[in-house]
């Protein structure tokens, strides 16, 4: 990964620190969650900025609460081509080593996706390649599936296709609503999202050409965490 000059000072470790893009449409939970774990120097890594796509949305001023750099790249209203024009010059402006995608609800163009390939992640709520797309916690009760969970993957031009790096297992409960289901996940994604950045701050984890490589091993499989 390219590693920018801006971020030699910010942190002293025996690394530098990996600059991070955090887009948000909504909420920001796992935005939220992974600044916390960077402010705390849980994560070798700092929030160089937060973008969304949507004004107005809660995670704006949970961001600013904690001190980072917000903007908006407005997709309403604006052609994909310039919408995406528009998001790569704001992102590129801040010389990310890695774009994290944190409930970021757009679909991405495959040129836009191969300009940062392998520098770019995702968290999707689903037992990839199970449920990709929309609306997963009720695909999964209608289904009447006995387990579920999220992936963090590396995002490629294929939608929720990427490599997938690791996965939390909950078990789907009989009493579950979709709201009870989607909160016993989204708890397991800010475990297992902050977690995939610490491995790529770490070196631990490397795109390797699209052939994810974790300790030195190929990962054929996502690596799956269990919780309750
Ligand atoms: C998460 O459930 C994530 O899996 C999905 O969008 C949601 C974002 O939630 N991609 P938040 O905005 O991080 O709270």
């Amino acid at each position: 990964m390219v590693r920018s000059a801006k971020a030699r000072t910010a942190l002293s470790s025996t690394s530098d620190p990996l600059r991070l893009a955090i887009l948000i449409s909504g909420r920001g939970s796992n935005m939220a969650t992974i600044a916390r774990e960077c402010l705390e120097r849980r994560i070798n890594a700092r929030v160089a900025v937060v973008i969304s796509n949507k004004p107005g949305v809660a995670g704006l001023p949970t961001a600013q609460q904690m001190g980072l750099r917000t903007q908006v790249v407005p997709s309403s209203g604006v052609g994909r081509e310039d919408f995406e024009k528009a998001l790569t010059a704001t992102l590129d402006e801040h010389a990310p080593d890695l774009v994290i995608l944190a409930g970021f609800m757009r679909v991405l163009t495959a040129p836009f996706v191969r300009h940062y390939s392998g520098r770019m992640i995702n968290i999707h709520p689903s037992l990839l390649p199970k449920y990709t797309g929309l609306h997963t916690h009720q695909r999964v009760l209608d289904a009447g599936d006995t387990e579920h969970g999220a992936t963090v993957h590396f995002v490629t031009p294929e939608l929720d296709g990427g490599p997938l790096i690791l996965q939390s297992r909950v078990p789907v409960k009989t009493a579950d609503s979709e709201a009870t289901l989607a909160a016993r996940v989204q708890a397991t994604e800010h475990v297992i999202y902050p977690r995939v950045i610490a491995w790529i701050a770490d070196k631990r984890l490397d795109w390797n050409g699209g052939r994810p490589l974790l300790d030195g091993k190929h990962l054929t499989q996502p690596v799956v965490e269990d919780f309750p």
